[in-house]
């Protein structure tokens, strides 16, 4: 939506927020073909704001979804671990039905009883994207490409308001705190560009400073967080525990994103954790998305900490 005030352009951007907290559909923007520094501008104020931003009937070819990610700040290659396009390194396509197949052969080689125990789960772990490595991604972005009529959905939760949802004392005693996230896949394919694909270790601050808006949040991840240093391990595990309980039982934080075909999902991961498909089991089409994500900083404390690498090199910016 566009309209002429004494002869210059203004792009007017609609929000409409998913939840009072978390999440907003933005309206009014072609994303393949207006990246203007002030359409940048005014949408990374809108990603600071909301932290999940919800752009529907975006087409667009992966070439022009890796120059979206250029403009926030830079794209990474796909993925630390996992390989993406040959034709396009910066992109890392997801296809339900590969998944759904790597959990029916891992499954077919339990035997009974302890088949009939084995949780059937389906990547929807509630983390912040590659934890593991020292600068995880600041932006991620996620692109629908054949969505299931239903199903599919993703979630994300609000990590300042788990923050500050917490009393004071706890807080105080969190802001001191680091914890170790780690990720070691010895099965990985080498990677297109030649780095090592892991295992990659890295200290985390337990409550991240945001760079840019300086609100403090729960750097928390199910998937990848392991331990939290200092503590014994009792205490570290009652402790995890109790904030992965916090991060997946509070509805008031989540907001819940529905899919269709050429809808956008830009998060901003230094916010925001995220988990789904919540029931890739319960439907049977195929579901793909093509996802990029934007360099990050190295996380910092309120105390000063700088994340550190325990194993592993930095998730760089493509050259
Ligand atoms: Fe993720």
């Amino acid at each position: 939506m566009r309209s002429h005030s004494s002869g210059v352009l203004v792009l007017e951007i609609g929000l409409l927020p998913l939840t009072p907290i978390t999440g907003a559909e933005v309206e009014g923007v072609d994303l393949a073909t207006d990246l203007s520094p002030s359409v940048v501008a005014r949408l990374r104020e809108a990603l600071l704001r909301h932290k999940v931003l919800v752009f529907r009937n975006q087409p667009m070819n992966d070439a022009q979804q890796v120059a979206l990610t250029n403009a926030f700040g830079g794209a990474t290659a796909a993925h630390p671990i996992v390989n993406g396009l040959r034709e396009d390194p910066a992109v890392l396509r997801t296809a339900l039905s590969e998944e759904r197949r790597a959990l029916v052969e891992a499954e077919a080689g339990l035997s009974h009883p302890l088949k009939g125990s084995t949780p059937r789960r389906l990547r929807t772990e509630w983390h912040v994207d590659s934890t593991f490595v020292v600068n995880p991604n600041a932006i991620t972005i996620l692109r629908g490409i054949e969505i299931p009529p239903a199903g599919g959905d993703t979630l994300f939760a609000n990590l300042e308001a788990l923050y500050e949802g917490l009393s004071p004392s706890l807080r105080g005693f969190l802001d001191t705190l680091q914890a170790i996230h780690s990720r070691h896949a010895p099965s990985a394919a080498p990677r297109f560009d030649g780095k090592s694909a892991g295992p990659f270790a890295a200290v985390h601050p337990l409550v991240r400073v945001h760079p840019e808006t300086g609100t403090r949040s729960l750097l928390v991840s199910a998937v990848f967080m392991q331990a939290i240093r200092g503590l014994n391990p009792r205490e570290s595990t009652a402790l995890l525990d109790f904030l992965l309980d916090e991060l997946a039982g509070r509805d008031e934080i989540h907001a819940r994103v529905r899919w269709e075909r050429d809808t956008l999902v830009m998060w901003d991961n230094r916010a925001v954790a995220h988990a789904g498909p919540v029931d890739g089991l319960m439907f049977q089409e195929e579901r793909i998305v093509h996802r990029t994500t934007v360099v990050g900083d190295l996380p910092c404390g309120p105390d000063g900490f700088v994340s550190r690498a325990l194993m592993g090199g930095r998730f760089e910016a493509l050259a």
